[in-house]
């Protein structure tokens, strides 16, 4: 029987690691999204664990092709790539189409609106309807093309109307859906993680850097002061948060990496401002000294963006 959520039409901009992973779950569920990305193919291929799932495509690469609205789109490229990826918003979006930001940060909102058609009513807010993620789940591109997702597939979303239109569309698909009214603490709490693990993409080590005690002591520095800025910010973090982000890199594989770490190593630019630099910026607002995110983040950023 047909219902209105599998009417729904759904796009996928940036089909990379995490964008294959949710194009997946909707073809496996009979809802194969459009495939709207930077470099085309005919396919996607993910693996998850024994399973291999291949979506049609072709994943298109012009946004001039493409001939109508949608009724949701899974924004899925990196935040550096936002500004460039405006045309595909600008294509796919009428005023009612539900844009489900999947990446990393706590600004995915206004980040994101920033880039999207403006309504034709009021110039200022975005013609569509915006809502952020957070995506719990780690997927790694293959040299083949491929993407493996390493741990269930799972997105926690804000308990809000737009909210509910993608927990539908994914409902029963290999991507679980949290919709909770606790999200701004769920978000800051990947945030934190996030900052921390750009200390990977400075020393060009994975988890297993985490073992060392004089790591260890500022991994855990480091997050304190983001769990200041994180509480000042509203979000409901206890005080053993830092430890407890700690603990799970220690208790990470060794070889167990971060996509800020496979950016670096690639020479591809940093998500370093919407990771770390955002603490930084918030905490300036709040009048919260910041003596370690004040060296980290110029190194990331100069790491990213040069000059030299
Ligand atoms: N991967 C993870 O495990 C993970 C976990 C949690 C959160 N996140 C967050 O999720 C977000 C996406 O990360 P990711 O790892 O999926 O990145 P990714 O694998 O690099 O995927 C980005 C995709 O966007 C495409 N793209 C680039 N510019 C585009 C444009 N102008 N128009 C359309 N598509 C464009 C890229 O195409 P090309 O193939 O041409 O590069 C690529 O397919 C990031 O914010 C990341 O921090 C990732």
């Amino acid at each position: 029987m047909s219902t209105a959520t599998d009417a729904a039409t759904v796009a996928i901009v940036g089909p990379g690691a995490i964008g294959t992973t949710v194009a997946a779950a909707l073809h496996q569920a009979g809802r194969t999204p459009l495939l709207c990305g930077r470099t085309p193919r005919s396919e996607l291929i993910l693996e998850d664990g024994e399973r291999r799932i291949t979506v049609p495509g072709p994943v298109r690469n012009d946004p001039g092709q493409i001939d109508g609205t949608v009724d949701i789109v899974f924004l899925a490229v990196k935040a550096t790539q936002t500004e460039a990826a405006a045309g595909w918003l600008a294509a796919l979006c009428g005023p009612d189409t539900v844009v489900c930001v999947l990446q990393n940060g706590v600004e995915q909102m206004e980040q994101v609106a920033r880039h999207a058609p403006k309504s034709p009513n009021t110039s200022n807010s975005p013609g569509a309807r915006i809502i952020p993620a957070v995506v719990w789940f780690p997927a790694q591109g293959q040299p083949d093309g491929s993407v493996r997702l390493r741990g269930e597939a799972r997105l926690s979303l804000p308990d809000t109307q737009a909210a509910q239109v993608v927990a539908e569309a994914l409902r029963g698909t290999l991507c679980a859906v949290d919709v909770t009214a606790n999200f701004q603490t769920l978000a800051w709490r990947k945030l934190l993680q996030n900052a921390v693990a750009g200390l990977m993409a400075l020393t060009h080590r994975r988890a297993g850097m985490f073992a060392r005690p004089d790591i260890a002591t500022l991994a855990i520095a480091y997050l304190q002061e983001c769990l200041a800025v994180a509480r000042a910010e509203g979000a409901q973090l206890d005080d053993e948060t830092p430890e407890e982000i700690l603990a799970k890199f220690q208790a990470a594989p060794a070889d167990m990496g971060t996509s800020i770490l496979a950016d670096r190593q690639a020479g591809r630019p940093l998500e370093w401002d919407i990771r770390n630099g955002v603490i930084a910026r918030r905490a300036r607002a709040h009048g919260i000294a910041t003596p370690i995110s004040d060296i980290v983040v110029p190194l990331l950023a100069a790491a990213s963006d040069g000059p030299g």
